[in-house]
């Protein structure tokens, strides 16, 4: 699946980037309590599932004798015994009522079940146990066919996942129902009883019966057969590879459709949609064929001969819990990660689409062929699909720049998610469905497709690609153990000899995989005699937190002053122990380590290395690789709060900021300021200064830039235009603020539209210094519109209002049905987001429907993290009021303790911003070029206000 980026510490999803969201929360972890009884919730192993076949009846209006959204399920597994002996079986099922069950040898002569009591649900852990007559039992490798008639649910969102039902309005006006399946991790168990486990892989076989007046359905497979059966068509889908139950899927509905089709009968590959987004797929089409292409001359491994008539569907799904889920066959996206619209779908959109592509395709071969055994060590599926989701595309279209971007969106995010004394291992013990679920997080995606990044240098790439190589073709149709990938790594390095001989590869990745966090590099340069002397310790983002005896094997890659060498990514040394020393030429120059900041590590100097480094940085900054600026900056905000060097220095290596016009430097950048900026929100006074100070830094940037999108510009030019422009406008730049105005009013008066990659800004300002006209201009506007991308645009723009009426109007429609249940969280949050005052009034709205808001929400884990977002924003007053509602309303909502945490943490973190003020103004000032005077700052932040 792909991740949605978090809002906070569960949710599911890569829709939001870190900058996305102003407030970050500092929530920590709760250690869900385990127990003996967790390990009950895994099937035994004394049966080996071959095959299925099920059918399916839908039921999507009631008749005489089914209530409307259900379904009639009729499921027969095959399976083997695996010892002899076994006198009950049992399946995982979360069904609505079991009918029947038989179970028969594979001549379908009848196994005798326990008369008194054939069967039992054991409810608690999904488990449906068959109990076989008094001293009947199976015998070991034998085949058996286990049949189930049974009811289902057609659920009412996704977010249940499941078989679940959603909508959407036709050109005809009408709402059009549709049913579809979300079965990972853990709910395949909702549409059939089965071995919902990925470790366990079977073929399948699925029947539809859908109605007569529907079109026709889709799954994984082509329909082998079709027909008429009364008021419904029978359609037999064509039995799947050798896979996990999670990647079953299939979709009914009245009228989804082709909406664009490479039409190659040999490599068919076809998108489809509701059909008036037709259109909308040509990029996905146009992306799509290519990267298929690239991973088999990566990997070695056909796609289209992965099973008999293998087809390569991707479907956009208006209703989606995640960004998208790779079932085999048959790919459900959400709308904005799959449907593209010029003139209304901005670069950062697209680019997902392209990437999010990727790494549904790259499942294919790690995740489908080869499967992680248990979702323990989900990485070796997701950690895969995200390094190739930038690393395929980058072959595919080189113009995104996608290489470098990884560095940001995940390698950088990993060091973020990692730095916590709570963080988890990427092999993490789960057994619950609620902790296979929160282990599909950011570590699993982000840190393992990070250490596959760091160890394709390490082990340079024609390597690493053998060894992937062998790790498929040894396990295709199988599950994987970790060290099946251990084996493989060993194995390609031995061979080629690329890796010293004194490294035990097994040893170096098992490290990585099992350990939490991850180290900085302590850096300290005798500039007389040219030694280099190194430690390494696990890095901690809190300066409390107590140091750990961790050792990590680190490939380390560093260059120097007098001759700097960017490219030499190869590992130079391995650092095995606690210290290390490296012995240079004696010379006055700096030194910077983790060359384009391939490595998993943070890297502090010595401060007259650091102080050399911060001059390089101002004199020529291009004489330092722009990856490795970016790293500079990205690691000394994470050094400045970990109180690892001073504010002060801190500051003086940020100075060259001021210059600097680089997508890739200042993408860090934002989210450093930003983290700081928001413990400074509830300092009026030290909020003005700072912003000033944080406006003389982005004038160079946004010079070159300029307010308009221009026909020359690339990728990341764009890229770095709507995120700086976003900031600056939300810090109150004036000449962002006037030009986001104008824009605006062009577009309402004029209906002049507004480029897509400038809209975030524009809509949000416009609002801000509207009244309520301009926003329900913008509610209108929304609901006109046909693309699932600028509508989430418009919504998020929608919080900005300041207005009290449409704030009103905002959380009523936040319960309506014009906002999915998926995005009910986010638009909340973008709520207080658009407008920190606008957290006060949702309070109060929270307060009074809480019982509402929870069911719209539908998941527990959702409903918790609208706690969280809120306490997030509130200010001191509001954080009492919240306090004192919880308390005083324990019985109505239980979750209060996750709100009173959160209330806690938002304390924490003003309080940090109250304790480090005027530190962190005093080295912000002390870099500042020309301090601000006084009445000047009180002059610009008064004229953002009213524009505001
Ligand atoms: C499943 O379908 C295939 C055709 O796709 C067929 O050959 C096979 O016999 C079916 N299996 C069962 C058990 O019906
Ligand atoms: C590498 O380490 C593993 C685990 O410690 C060990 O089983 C294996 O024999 C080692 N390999 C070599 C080549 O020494
Ligand atoms: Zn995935």
């Amino acid at each position: 699946m792909t991740l949605i980026i978090k809002l906070t510490i569960l949710s599911v999803l890569l829709t939001f980037v870190k900058t996305d969201f102003p407030l970050d929360f500092d929530v920590p972890d709760v250690e869900i309590e385990r127990s003996d009884a967790e390990t009950m919730f895994r099937l035994p192993e004394d049966l080996d599932p071959i095959h299925y076949d099920a059918e399916i009846i839908p039921y999507f209006e009631a008749t005489s004798n089914r209530e409307a959204f259900t379904f009639d399920g009729l499921v027969t597994i095959y399976v083997r015994a695996t010892r002899s002996g076994i006198n009950s079986l049992i399946v995982q099922e979360n069904v609505r009522e079991i009918l029947h069950i038989t179970v028969t040898d594979e001549a379908n002569v009848p196994i005798l079940l326990n008369p008194m009591n054939p069967f039992e649900r054991l409810r608690q852990f999904h488990f449906l146990r068959i109990n076989l007559g008094d001293g009947v039992t199976l015998e070991n490798n034998r085949v058996y066919k286990l049949t189930i008639g049974y009811l289902g649910n057609i659920n009412e969102t996704p977010l249940s996942r499941g078989v679940f039902r959603g909508s959407y309005k036709g050109s005809d006006g009408r709402i059009h129902w549709y049913a579809a399946t979300h079965l990972q991790p853990t709910n395949s168990r909702q549409v059939f009883p089965s071995f919902d486990e990925p470790g366990f892989k079977s073929t399948f076989n699925i029947t539809i019966y859908r109605p007569i007046h529907f079109t026709e359905s889709y799954s994984n497979m082509r329909i082998a057969e079709s027909t008429v059966v009364g008021d419904r068509v029978k359609e037999v889908f064509h039995q799947t590879p050798r896979m996990s139950a999670y990647l079953v899927t299939f979709h009914i509905s009245e009228e989804f459709t082709v909406i664009a089709d490479n039409n190659d009968a040999a490599r068919p590959y076809r998108i489809l949609a509701r059909p008036n987004a037709r259109g909308q797929g040509e990029y996905a089409l146009e992306v799509g064929p290519p990267l298929t292409r690239w991973f088999e001359d990566y990997f070695g491994i056909d796609y289209y001969t992965m099973g008999p008539d293998m087809k390569n569907d991707q479907i956009a799904v208006p209703d989606w819990a995640s960004g998208a889920t790779e079932n085999w066959g048959f790919v459900s996206y959400r709308e904005v990660r799959l449907l593209y619209e010029e003139g209304e779908t901005n670069a950062l959109d697209k680019k997902y689409i392209g990437t999010i592509t990727a790494h549904e395709l790259a499942h294919k071969w790690f995740g489908n062929l080869v499967t992680c055994r248990w979702w323990d060590n989900v990485w070796i599926n997701e950690g895969f699909a995200s390094y190739f989701e930038y690393f395929a595309m980058d072959g595919v279209d080189p113009s995104m720049e996608l290489e470098a971007q990884f560095n940001l969106f995940y390698l950088q995010s990993a060091l973020s998610a990692d730095q916590s004394a709570s963080t988890r291992a990427l092999q993490h013990t789960v057994n619950t469905p609620a902790q296979v679920t929160g282990h599909f997080s950011g570590i699993s995606y982000s840190k393992g497709a990070s250490l596959l990044l760091m160890l394709k240098h390490f082990v340079t790439e024609n390597t690493f690609r053998k060894a992937l190589n062998y790790f498929l073709v040894d396990r295709s149709y199988e599950h994987a153990f970790p060290f099946h990938l251990y084996q493989s790594f060993a194995k390609a390095v031995a061979e080629d000899s690329t890796v010293d001989r004194s490294i035990n590869m097994t040893e170096f990745m098992r490290y990585w995989v099992e350990e939490r966090g991850y180290p900085v590099l302590n850096v300290n340069v005798n500039m007389n005699t040219g030694l280099i002397e190194l430690t390494q310790e696990r890095f901690f983002i809190s300066a409390s937190a107590q140091t750990t005896d961790q050792a990590w094997h680190l490939p380390l890659t560093y260059t120097t002053g007098s001759n700097p060498d960017w490219n030499n990514l190869k590992a130079s040394e391995v650092m095995t122990g606690k210290t290390h020393r490296i012995q240079k030429e004696a010379r006055h120059e700096w030194v910077i380590f983790n060359l384009q900041q391939k490595g998993i590590y943070r890297v502090n100097y010595d401060t007259h290395n650091w102080e050399m480094i911060a001059s390089a940085l101002k004199q020529n900054r291009e004489n330092i690789h722009y990856l490795n600026r970016a790293q500079i900056v990205d690691d000394v905000f994470a050094l400045m709060r970990s109180e690892r060097i001073t504010f002060n220095l801190g500051f003086q290596i940020l100075e060259f900021l001021k210059d600097e016009t680089n997508f890739f430097v200042w993408y860090p950048a934002v989210s450093g300021f930003t983290w700081l900026r928001n413990r400074f929100l509830h300092l009026p006074d030290t909020l003005a200064e700072f912003d000033a100070i944080l406006l003389g830094y982005l004038n160079a940037v946004i010079n070159e830039l300029g307010y308009d999108v221009r026909p020359a510009d690339t990728h990341t030019t764009i890229l770095n235009r709507f995120f700086i422009l976003a900031y600056a406008c939300n810090i109150g730049h004036e000449g962002c603020l006037n030009n986001a105005v104008e824009k605006f009013t062009a577009l309402r008066t004029n209906g002049v539209s507004v480029n897509p990659n400038l809209r975030r800004h524009v809509f949000c300002e416009g609002l801000r210094d509207g009244g309520y006209e301009d926003w329900r201009f913008l509610y209108q506007r929304r609901l006109n519109s046909n693309n699932m991308g600028d509508q989430v645009a418009m919504l998020r723009a929608l919080g900005c209002t300041t207005n009290e009426r449409a704030i009103q109007e905002f959380l009523q429609m936040v319960l309506s049905d014009d906002v999915k249940a998926q995005d009910r969280v986010n638009a909340l949050t973008f709520l207080y987001m658009g407008d920190r005052n606008n957290a006060k009034v949702a309070l109060q709205f929270v307060k009074q429907r809480v019982n509402d808001i929870r069911r719209a929400v539908v998941l527990p884990a959702w409903f918790d993290n609208v706690l969280i977002n809120l306490a997030s924003y509130l200010d001191e007053e509001g954080l009492q009021d919240m306090e004192a509602w919880l308390r005083a309303n324990q019985a109505t909502v239980p979750e209060f303790q996750t709100g009173l945490n959160a209330i806690t943490s938002a304390r924490t973190n003003m309080q940090w911003g109250t304790d480090r003020a005027s530190a962190i103004l005093r080295a912000a000032r002390g870099s500042a070029a020309i301090v601000v005077p006084t009445i000047m700052l009180l002059l610009t932040t008064s004229i953002a206000m009213m524009i505001r």
